[in-house]
């Protein structure tokens, strides 16, 4: 017998389980339908990706998928060198080129710089090479130790111009190579900055609001920087206020802001000062040091160049007697340095190849239409590949591929080209205000380590761009250096002079 109460609960038991039943099967149905459902979705998804991706293959460009814009394409150009799978991307795209626009000069104070009496940009870079630069590589030499030819290049760039926009040296490239914490915080602050690049713009901005991650690294870099530059502008003040002459020898980029009136006549503020300083460390920190690591690097490819640097560089300084007899260590003048044309030409080739800023980005402020055509929009963020621009055939012909500074000589004598063909240094009213100091820093440097030195990249030394917004070299650029014999820079003279 089975109690009743038993039965009750087979009989409750009986609905229940029919209940369950009836449960499972309708939520398996839902559950069927629900797979079904999203199975449907990711197929109207992946078909309108599809119609949308293969639209865009009819225009120039990445494709833009929805949501996720450039991103899934960038992915995949990351894999391996971004810089050669986005030349590949243009040039197999066949997409016309653009040049257009005129400059207007709007550099009258920054210019000053180099006119200016006092410690001028020339003088300091003189300074630094031979009181800095050549002490640490003959170092090198003598302790057969190889070395980090870019480091040691970024810290000559960096000094020099710290000494343009402050008047002071931070001490960089000091015996010792030392850490300094300005270096160490503009350097972090960049690094941090890539990250906004490739990160949609919502997560930054929570990720700073949120005090997180790089935000946090960058915020406090930041705050490492503008305290350096508002301590060196407080001392400047000071010092200015101790000089009973107001008419200061110095030159730098502060100084002559201090001296200057807003256009409501009243000096310009603090901030202003800070701003228009470290905004120009920014931009001429690092670009002809790395320029100049990847023409070393031409270079030891394609010694017939450094030979003909060399002939040119002893054909200028040879026609000094003293220089033949080697009464000084030489020190190359200004008007000389001008001078060499085949050194210009083969920075402005590497510079062709591997350009030290290579994309670069801007916003348009209207709506416009280029000249092919193409519609942008107010706000739309316009790439340009200025590395992929170097390499295209189109632009250069079949040999763009080739280191060869020819390319810039007509009857010996240097050729600039057209700005919106050689984009190295920017082109329209935001041309790189540095440029012609850069040429000469470069070719000055340059000058001085070729006479003295050959330079040979460590065996097995990997040499592969970084991604970042400056085009580094990941690893470095390890070197030896061995000493130029007095015969072989003879050989020389006497070519030159027979
Ligand atoms: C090989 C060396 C250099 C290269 C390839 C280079 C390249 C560039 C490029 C591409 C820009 C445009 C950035 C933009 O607005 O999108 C730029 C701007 C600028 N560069 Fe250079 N640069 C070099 C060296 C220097 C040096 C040595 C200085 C300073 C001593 C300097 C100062 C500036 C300044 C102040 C700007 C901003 C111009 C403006 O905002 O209108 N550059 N440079």
């Amino acid at each position: 017998m089975i109690p009743s109460t038993t039965s009750a609960n087979l009989t409750s038991l009986s609905s229940s389980s029919t209940q369950n039943l009836a449960g499972n099967f309708l939520s398996r149905r839902f559950f069927f339908l629900h797979d079904i459902q999203i199975l449907e979705l990711f197929l109207a998804l992946f078909v309108f990706v599809s119609i949308h991706s293969l639209r865009q293959k009819k225009r120039y460009g990445l494709p833009v998928w929805p949501f996720l814009g450039m991103l899934p394409s960038l992915v995949s150009g990351l894999q391996g060198n971004m810089y050669e799978w986005l030349t590949d991307v243009i040039c197999s795209q066949n997409a016309p080129t653009m040049r257009r626009g005129n400059d207007k000069g709007r550099r009258q104070a920054l210019s000053s710089t180099q006119r200016s009496s006092g410690n001028s940009p020339t003088e300091s870079l003189l300074e630094l090479v031979h009181s800095g630069l050549l002490p640490v590589l003959e170092n090198s030499v003598n302790s057969l130790v190889s070395i980090d030819l870019q480091d040691i290049l970024l810290r000559l760039t960096f000094d020099n111009v710290c000494m343009i926009a402050f008047g002071v040296d931070p001490g960089f490239l000091r015996p010792g190579l030392p850490e300094i914490p300005f270096a160490k915080a503009f350097e972090d602050a960049t690094e941090a900055t890539v990250f906004r690049f490739v990160t949609p713009t919502c997560i930054w901005k929570i990720m700073r609001y949120l005090d997180l991650g790089t935000e946090r690294k960058l915020k406090q870099s930041i705050k490492g920087v503008d305290e350096f530059a508002e301590e060196v502008i407080r001392r400047r003040k000071k010092e200015l206020s101790l000089l009973s002459d107001k008419n200061t020898q110095r030159s730098d980029i502060l100084s002559i802001f201090m001296g200057l009136k807003n256009e409501h006549g009243q000096p310009y503020s603090d901030k202003f000062l800070r701003d228009i300083c470290v905004n120009f460390i920014l931009a001429g920190r690092d670009t002809s040091s790395v320029a100049l690591s990847w023409f070393f690097w031409l270079l030891e490819q394609n010694p017939r160049v450094e030979e003909k640097i060399l002939a040119e560089i002893c054909r200028i300084v040879g026609e000094r007697e003293e220089v033949k007899r080697k009464e000084s260590p030489l020190v190359f003048k200004p008007e000389e340095i001008k001078k060499m044309d085949y050194l210009h030409a083969a920075l402005s080739e590497a510079l062709r190849l591997y350009p030290s800023v290579p994309v670069d980005h801007k916003e348009v402020v209207e709506d416009d239409i280029f000249p092919d055509g193409t519609v942008v929009k107010r706000g739309t963020k316009v790439i340009y590949a200025i590395y992929a621009m170097g390499r295209m055939e189109a632009i250069w012909g079949k040999d763009c591929r080739e280191f060869k500074p020819e390319r810039w000589l007509r009857d010996g004598r240097f050729m600039s080209e057209s700005a919106y063909k050689f984009t190295a240094f920017n082109g329209g009213p935001r041309l790189c205000l540095g440029k012609d100091f850069a040429y000469y820093q470069m070719k000055f440097a340059a000058a001085s380590i070729i006479y003295r030195y050959s330079v040979k990249v460590a065996k097995n030394h990997p040499v592969v761009p970084k991604l970042a917004l400056t085009m580094y070299m990941k690893h470095g650029l390890k070197v030896n250096l061995y000493k130029r014999q007095e015969l072989e820079l003879q050989k020389y003279y006497s070519n030159n002079n027979p």
